[in-house]
């Protein structure tokens, strides 16, 4: 069963022309920081990762450095725990699959890292379920016990409740954390996740288009002057 299709929205960062804005995915950061990251593992980015784009190299050591890894096995195989440095991955909420659905109700939370290329309608869909949920279920909906009612999700009845509320965190660039706002930065940082290299690409882009706009000219040129004789 499909759910509401989702509104499209004129996301800045899907045209072309243009970059991720980089403000926007600080503020999302944040909130995945915290508000999704208590359920929703980030697997795929390293505390690395997030220098230069989001954080300075000394936040994003300051912030590895306040989970614990294990480190190799000694001689005797023995494992301890270090701080985290740049090199590790952002940490996982729950030790395992089993821990998570047993956490939340037998429903798992999914990996966030590839959520917007997962899901159909992306950026979308996934700000529409965030900004989705309505006070009651409307009137004649069945809502399975320990299920909420979204029409966007398709079947409508998802384990996760509404996270997002207007005020739930504080800006340190003064934008007002209403709900819709920090559904669309939390979205932006996780298309941002999905495709990190995104805005490397579109730049790589304009320089192909400019270096074959030059060669096209100057073939044009070579091959006008090299048959002139023949005119
Ligand atoms: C599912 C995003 C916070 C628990 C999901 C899905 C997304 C998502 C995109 C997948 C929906 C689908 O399958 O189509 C987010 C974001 C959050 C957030 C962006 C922060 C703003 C949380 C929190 C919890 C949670 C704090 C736990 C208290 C779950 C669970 C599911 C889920 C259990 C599985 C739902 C189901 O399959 O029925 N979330 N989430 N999420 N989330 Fe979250």
């Amino acid at each position: 069963e499909e759910g509401l299709h989702a509104t499209a929205y004129p996301w800045e960062h899907e045209k072309w022309f243009r970059t991720f804005d980089h403000a926007a995915l600080r503020r999302g950061f944040q909130v995945y920081r915290e508000v999704c990251a208590s359920c929703h593992s980030l697997s795929r980015i390293p505390y690395r990762s997030l220098v230069g784009t989001i954080l300075t190299v000394d936040e994003a050591k300051a912030l590895a450095e306040e989970n614990e890894y294990d480190t190799e096995p000694n001689e005797e195989g023995d494992i301890e725990k270090r701080p985290g440095k740049l090199s590790d991955y952002l940490p996982a909420p729950y030790k395992n699959d089993e821990a998570a659905r047993a956490a939340n109700q037998g429903a798992l939370p999914p990996d966030l890292s590839l959520i917007v290329k997962a899901r159909h309608g992306g950026c979308n869909y996934i700000f529409s379920l965030l900004t989705g949920y309505p006070e009651e279920p409307p009137v004649g909906a069945s809502v399975q016990e320990g299920l909420n009612f979204n029409p966007y999700f398709p079947g409508t009845g998802i384990a996760m409740a509404r996270v997002l509320y207007d005020g739930l965190v504080e800006y340190e660039d003064g934008t007002s954390a209403t709900t819709s706002q920090m559904a669309k930065d939390v979205v932006e940082f996780l298309n941002w996740s999905a495709e990190p290299e995104m805005d490397e690409r579109k730049k790589m882009g304009w320089k192909v288009l400019a270096a074959s706009g030059v060669l096209f000219t100057l073939s044009i040129w070579l091959k006008r002057y090299k048959w002139s004789p023949l005119k």
